[in-house]
């Protein structure tokens, strides 16, 4: 039966509500939410990803990753200028390796002259400033696309990490600041900071990617780098299971005893709590890598027109910081510190 008009009536007189807590008063204009923010993104927050490929003057966009291109080295330092000047503290780098050059034993990851040493000596000498932070990991080099040797469909640890050292090695001889490895072999932290020092490269920082999860947001990147299509299987016997928490604890505690200066998540968005468990209980640079599917998903959006791109990048990374991490990795943070440096 319906409501008699007089009891519905009565029934929605406003409630004399008595609050004394108003959160709202605090979000009532735009100073005040400024002066109660808690936490906020600047420049000095940023690590700009950038893929080399050989040749000069080349700059080639990525399907999967749009507004993100492949450069040659000269175009790399022409990119390193203008992060510098936008205060990017520092950026890094991924290669293209031609096909002709992948083997099964990635042995162009040893190459003195590799796109990757070449970048790295050509944007130290033009912007000496500039921090700069290498990978390393056997992918961008091997002919089956895998981080380490594969044997008989198996990855061998130990034999891998012997190659790391060496790579690493490479990597700092050619000027690198930060040695960050990205492939997830046990011990192989310990392993390149007993190199590093041995060789007298005591001062090379290593951002372990301590916690990296075997993830399917990679997919851009490994159309960027070229190894999608060459992918032997899948990644999972060496990275995390995404259903694991504790176990991160577990690799960045390993990671930390065996001498990393700070530690890395990824992905990004999806394992935010995981960056906050890292944080409380560690205590240690913490950083966040917002990688290209985590991109390409915001842009694919963005470009569609069903989110606002802008707000969309800049919230996803305050909520970087929001998670305790002290940096992220983005392949946006170019734009974003060109639209800090506005003020916006
Ligand atoms: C590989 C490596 C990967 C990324 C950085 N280093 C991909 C993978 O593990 O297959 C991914 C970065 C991104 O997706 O943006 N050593």
């Amino acid at each position: 039966r319906p409501l008699a008009v007089e009891t519905a009536q009565e029934a929605a007189r406003p409630v004399a509500l008595g609050l004394t807590q108003r959160p709202r008063r605090n979000r009532k204009a735009e100073w005040s939410r400024r002066l109660v923010r808690e936490h906020t993104l600047t420049v000095d927050d940023l690590i700009w990803p950038l893929f080399v490929i050989e040749g000069s003057g080349r700059r080639e966009p990525i399907a999967s990753m749009p507004g993100v291109e492949r450069l040659s080295v000269d175009e790399i330092v022409r990119d390193a200028e203008k992060a510098a000047r936008a205060g990017i503290p520092a950026i890094s780098f991924f290669p293209y390796t031609e096909p002709g050059l992948r083997d099964p034993t990635g042995s162009e990851s040893l190459n003195r002259e590799n796109l990757v040493c070449r970048a790295v000596r050509a944007v130290k000498k033009a912007v000496p400033e500039l921090g700069i932070m290498t990978d390393v990991a056997l992918d961008p080099y091997t002919s089956h696309g895998h981080d380490g040797l594969l044997e008989d469909g198996a990855i061998l640890n130990d034999e891998t990490v012997a190659l790391l050292v060496e790579q690493s090695l490479i990597q700092a001889e050619a000027g690198t600041d930060i040695i960050a490895p990205s492939d997830m072999m046990d011990g192989r932290v310990g392993a390149i900071r007993v190199g590093l020092d041995r060789a007298g490269f005591r001062d090379v920082q290593i951002m372990a990617y301590a916690a990296k999860y075997a993830s399917a947001f990679y997919g851009p990147f490994r159309d960027a780098i070229g190894t999608q299509a060459a992918l032997v299987g899948d990644k999972r016997t060496y990275q995390m299971d995404p259903g694991n928490s504790d176990e991160a604890i577990r690799e960045v505690a390993l990671d930390i005893a065996e001498g990393a200066d700070s530690v890395m998540v990824k992905p990004g968005l999806p394992y935010l709590d995981i960056i906050r468990r890292v944080k409380d209980e560690f205590a240690v640079p913490t950083f966040a890598y917002q990688v290209s599917g985590e991109y390409a998903m915001i842009e694919a959006a963005a470009r569609n027109g069903w989110l606002d791109g802008e707000r969309a990048m800049v919230e996803s990374l305050l909520a970087f910081k929001r998670a305790g991490a002290d940096g992220v990795l983005t392949y946006y943070a170019l734009r974003v510190a060109e639209r800090l440096r506005a003020g916006a």
